[in-house]
């Protein structure tokens, strides 16, 4: 469900047309709808509350971590996931209360460590006994105990892109399941850290709920024998991954109230709160990519589309061989007959391409395309690769939008760059 329908045969954002996003942006650009962000964020938390679940819902900001988009989530009650220490500051730039911020990774640094100690944040996912040890002498040296919960790594196949894949025993992620008791034993004896609770993250863009329920039951089994040693568990981190309709015909994954039921009926007994983190799932839909075609060009064996948004601007078609449905920002008469076409961008890779033999309506040079459920992992993961600029992003409102990233001048894009003095 999303809010970019077209109305008078264009494209709109809400109540926007993206025509006059462009025309005063320039393309590309990034557009998220709040109405969509809104929508996703109370779908979602209805559908905990609904299963009786006492919920955080924490934004995993690696999604989206536009100010904007977070501040939007936040009034909602939103709290964050974070991976960095940059995600952490942008958290709370954007007015999410440190007591809504969890902080997950595999590779937290000790400057980091302390940054979030600092902060009193809720809860620090751990994912190494090296890890432990360190955030548990940061944290006494600061006369504070942290609370933590180990992040364990169930060895459940998420069925997912190998590359979003994170819960089984190959991956790097979490405290391998097996020994995960015995290093609860280990931090219970620590002097800085205070063991809350469970946590797992199993992958992402997942469309089957029973990879998820596989992982909660054994973060049940493991929730038993804790409890049965006396750690007072009381929270438990099911990190995010429940996938998006990208709409290439696949089966659409499944509705957050089957997810919450799924929850409920593994762990709702347990007397714990549970965290989410989800990303994709609140902000995917809620963003498109707007470039204009640049050319047309007929190949030996088919027609090619060159756009001016390129793989550093969304990537991954090129990185996880991703869907993305592509509409014409102008509507295509519907008589029109569409042809199979090759959307490429300007970047010097074959890989920098957006789709392929896509049946797609007449198109001109000057017409503007919408790349959509861009949203999630778009602008987060844009680079400035073949010197292009990190291409703005724009929130709509009703009837208003606001540029909520700049594109950057060349000037900027060189201000950290410097000639040694020999050159
Ligand atoms: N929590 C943890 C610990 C995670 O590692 C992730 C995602 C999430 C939550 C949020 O997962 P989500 O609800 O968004 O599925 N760049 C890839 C996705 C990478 C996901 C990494 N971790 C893509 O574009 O598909």
């Amino acid at each position: 469900m999303n809010h970019f329908d077209y109305r008078d045969g264009t494209l709109h954002a809400e109540a926007v047309p993206l025509a006059e996003i462009a025309a005063r942006v320039g393309t590309p650009f990034y557009c998220y709808s709040t109405a969509t962000l809104e929508h996703h964020f109370r779908v979602f938390a209805a559908a905990l509350a609904t299963a009786g679940l006492d919920a955080t819902v924490c934004f995993a900001l690696k999604a989206n971590p536009n100010i904007a988009v977070v501040r939007t989530l936040a009034a909602l009650g939103a709290g964050a996931d974070v991976v960095s220490e940059g995600e952490l500051r942008q958290a709370l730039a954007a007015g999410v209360p440190p007591a809504r911020i969890v902080f997950s990774g595999v590779g937290k640094t000790r400057h980091e460590l302390e940054f979030a100690v600092a902060k009193g944040i809720l809860q620090i996912n751990v994912e190494s006994e090296p890890e432990l040890l360190a955030l548990s002498e940061i944290a006494a040296a600061r006369g504070v105990r942290m609370p933590i919960a180990l992040r364990v790594n169930p060895d459940v196949d998420a069925g997912t892109h190998a590359k979003i894949t994170t819960g089984t025993k190959e991956n790097k992620f979490g405290i391998e399941w097996t020994r995960a008791h015995e290093v609860y034993r280990r931090a219970r004896d620590l002097p800085g850290v205070e063991v809350v609770g469970v946590a797992c993250h199993i992958g992402s863009q997942l469309t089957d709920l029973e990879p998820f329920r596989a992982a909660f039951l054994r973060v049940r089994d493991l929730v038993a024998i804790l409890k049965a040693d006396g750690f007072a568990i009381r929270r438990l981190d099911l990190g995010g991954g429940l996938g998006v309709p990208y709409d290439d015909g696949t089966e659409p994954p499944p509705h957050p109230d089957d997810y919450a039921r799924v929850i409920a009926t593994t762990l709702g007994d347990l007397g714990c709160r549970i965290v989410v983190e989800p990303g994709r799932l609140l902000v995917g839909n809620a963003g498109v990519l707007v470039s204009r075609v640049v050319y047309l060009k007929e190949g030996a064996t088919r027609t090619f589309v060159i756009i001016d948004a390129a793989m550093n601007d969304l990537v991954r078609p090129a990185m996880y061989e991703a869907y993305h449905h592509i509409l014409p920002v102008r509507e295509a008469d519907p008589q029109a007959p569409c042809a199979l076409k090759d959307v490429v961008g300007p970047v010097c890779e074959t890989g920098d391409t957006f789709a392929r033999q896509r049946p797609l309506p007449p198109l001109a040079s000057g017409d503007l395309l919408a790349m959509c459920t861009a949203g999630a992992y778009g602008a987060a993961m844009s680079s400035s690769y073949n010197s292009r600029p990190l291409v703005p992003e724009v929130l709509v409102k009703g009837d208003r939008f606001a540029i909520v990233r700049a594109r950057p001048t060349y000037e900027e894009m060189r201000a950290f760059e410097s000639l040694p003095d020999w050159l």
